[in-house]
């Protein structure tokens, strides 16, 4: 039972992309997973095959009795999504306004989820501070920051490292994944080397930048069907079992007092 947040200061940078299929790599290692789209833009869905047409989701839900685990969807692989839903401006600022006036409301609503043995909570978060990164704290999760090879993503981490930016307790939980690196460029290679050093044990690894990920997502499949040898699936499995590693450290403790 844990939560996992895949967040970073900067948008693009792959944290959809990665949720989804690190969503598929933890499950293989055995888990139970459920990817919930934390961002209005409501893409994490496109990677699990939900028609365009669908505008379903759970921040239309929010004052409703049904329970979230109704509202996720079953995927053929055995992971399962909660998708934000298509949902207009009021909605979305409604949405913002119930997770800071009581944080406790999320915590709740995911604690049937959490109350499933095993069940790893995958969450695709906005780019920088949010109301939702702002509430799924309360569950002490593992933050996962996608980062690229690039100078400024290197001008965040002082920011990230000092605990300004998830705050001080957080810094414990604190990960990183460095994403669309291209060894070809000496720029890249450059920071991949000082990220190695300097990150140390919080890099969880590097995933090589490949056509296969825009093309997988473009087909709706992970990187595991739609190219299961290439060399970016392998990158993703190895993230994927570090990851399975230090989950014992990161069990949401808490969780019982809201269920
Ligand atoms: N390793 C990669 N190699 C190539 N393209 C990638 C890789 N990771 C992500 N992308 C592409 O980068 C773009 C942004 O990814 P996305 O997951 O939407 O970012 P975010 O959620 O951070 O905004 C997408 O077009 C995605 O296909
Ligand atoms: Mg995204």
């Amino acid at each position: 039972m844990s939560v996992i947040c895949i967040a970073s200061p900067k948008g693009g940078v792959g944290k959809t992309t990665m949720s989804a299929n690190l969503a598929f790599a933890i499950q293989r290692l055995g888990h139970r997973v459920v990817a919930i789209d934390f961002d209005n833009q409501n893409a994490l869905r496109l990677h699990f095959g939900m028609p365009l047409s669908d505008s379903s989701g759970y921040v239309e839900e929010l004052d409703s009795s049904i329970e979230w685990t109704r509202l996720a969807q079953d995927t053929d692989s055995g992971v399962r999504y909660l998708p934000y839903g298509r949902v207009d401006k009021s909605r979305m600022a409604y949405y913002d306004q119930w997770l800071r006036s009581n944080p406790t409301l999320l915590a709740k609503k995911l604690a049937p989820f959490l109350n499933q043995s095993d069940t790893v909570i995958i969450a695709d978060l906005p780019p920088g501070p949010s109301a939702a990164l702002q509430a799924l704290s309360l569950m002490d999760p593992m933050i996962i920051n996608v980062l690229l090879a690039d100078s400024a993503s290197l001008s965040v981490l002082p920011e990230i490292e000092s605990g300004s930016f998830y705050g001080e307790d957080a810094k414990q939980r604190t990960y990183f994944l460095l994403n669309q690196v291209d060894m070809r460029s000496q720029l890249n290679r450059d920071i991949t080397q000082f990220l190695n050093g300097r990150l140390a044990s919080s890099l969880l690894g590097i995933v090589h930048r490949d056509e296969a990920v825009p093309e997988a997502n473009a087909n709706q499949m992970s990187v595991f069907r739609y190219a299961q040898s290439s060399s970016v699936a392998a990158d993703i499995d190895s993230i994927a079992r570090n990851i399975h590693r230090l989950l014992p450290k990161m069990h949401v403790s808490e969780y019982k007092k809201y269920s």
